[in-house]
């Protein structure tokens, strides 16, 4: 089949785990007769810097014909003095999720077991731990109304406003509903209703939908505890729902149960066939340059964009197999406390797939 896809490499690491990323999906294209047809276009920092605006208009119109679109990261430091919608973050990656409303992010906590000795958590934790969490993408304060304002001389303040919509909310539970029906058939909403407005709207209408789906456990529980009982146990955990900002903080807390930012992929999805799929972690700059980052994140990113996007569920778990092969060969980068390169990790991968399919 031809593989028809939007490649946004992005700032900072994104271009490397990209390339890493694109080599196993060459060598999984060549093991299984397909072909890749790569729309790549610029979005953040490097649109920016080329093109005057973080999402030019054929980004967007790419991801919008092609209808999956593999990201790897926006911003760094060279554009942190820009504000608004100038900047990689909210005007190129924020605006493209909520143009293309993928108000759904996926993102897994599932420990592979060469992995356990690399969390800093007790494995006594970490066994059995399978959970993911249903992040709200397109709405809450990153989205609200934001500013400053001067009118006091000598005492400026800023807002941002948090708002969510019932209809909002309702889509996004009745996703992770959905998704507790394929998995352990229980869903814990977190939220801080005991304080917001916008969360307690969040527990009524989760509360609403869940009756919907009377084979499905619902707990809801705050966020500040959730914080903990992600980290003293977190085997509970089946689907996670939760709003944007706090999906947000709470996804890489999660990343640690697996013992990198490095190796959680995610899927941005909407109501369509649309899917973005992306790292959860950021443009690194920290690394940036290095070939230090791990490219795992955004090759299972890619696995899943197979998978979801053009139906290949056996080509994606032959890239998940060869993750995993990887990881127990410890053929890794530094995070995991390996010696390889990004690109390297990306090659094993890639020759694992080609030896193993034939
Ligand atoms: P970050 O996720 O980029 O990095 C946090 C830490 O994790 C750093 O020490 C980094 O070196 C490490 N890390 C991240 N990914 C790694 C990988 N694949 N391999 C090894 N180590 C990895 O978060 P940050 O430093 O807070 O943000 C840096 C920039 O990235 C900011 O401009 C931020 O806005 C942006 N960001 C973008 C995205 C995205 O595009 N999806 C996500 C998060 C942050
Ligand atoms: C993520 C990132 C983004 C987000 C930023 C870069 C806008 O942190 O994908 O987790 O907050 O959604
Ligand atoms: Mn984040």
């Amino acid at each position: 089949m031809n593989i028809n896809f939007t490649y946004l490499p992005g700032d900072g690491i994104g271009p490397e785990v990209g390339a890493a990323a694109i080599a196993v999906l060459n060598a999984t294209a060549n093991a299984f007769g397909h072909t890749l047809d790569i729309e790549e276009h610029l979005i953040g920092g490097a649109a920016i810097d080329a093109r005057g605006t973080p999402l030019p208009d054929e980004t967007y119109a790419s991801a919008k014909k092609t209808g999956a679109i593999l990201l790897g990261a926006v911003g760094g430091p060279k554009w942190d003095h820009l504000k608004g919608s100038d900047r990689p973050e909210l005007g190129g990656l924020l605006i493209l999720r909520k143009k293309l409303e993928l108000f759904a992010n996926v993102r897994p906590a599932k420990p592979f077991a060469g992995l356990i000795a690399s969390s800093p958590l007790k494995p006594k934790y970490l066994e059995g731990v399978d959970f993911v969490v249903v992040r709200e993408l397109t709405g809450g304060i990153y989205f609200g109304d934001k500013g400053r304002d001067n009118s006091q001389e000598n005492n400026i303040s800023a807002y941002d406003e948090c708002r969510y919509s019932e209809a909002e909310i309702e889509r996004i539970a009745h996703r992770a509903f959905q998704i507790a029906r394929t998995r352990r058939s229980k869903v814990t909403s977190v939220d801080k209703s005991n304080v917001l407005e916008t969360s307690r709207l969040w527990r009524e209408v989760v509360t609403k939908i869940a009756k919907n789906y009377p084979d499905i456990e619902l707990e809801h529980t705050l966020v500040d505890a959730m914080a903990m009982h992600m980290l003293t146990r977190p085997r509970d955990f089946d689907v996670i729902l939760t709003e944007n900002m706090f999906g947000d903080i709470l996804t890489d807390e999660a990343s640690i149960l697996c013992g990198s930012m490095g190796v959680i992929p995610s899927a941005s999805l909407g109501e369509g066939s649309m899917g973005m799929y992306e790292p959860i972690h950021g443009s690194a700059p920290d690394i940036a340059g290095a070939g230090k980052a791990n490219p795992i994140a955004m090759i299972l990113s890619a696995a899943w964009m197979l998978r979801t996007s053009f139906g290949l569920d056996t080509e994606a778990a032959a890239i998940e197999a060869a993750v995993k092969a990887a990881l127990d060969a410890r053929q890794v980068t530094s995070d995991l406390g390996g010696l390889l390169s990004t690109q390297d990790v990306g090659a094993k991968i890639g020759e694992w797939v080609a030896e193993h399919v034939t």
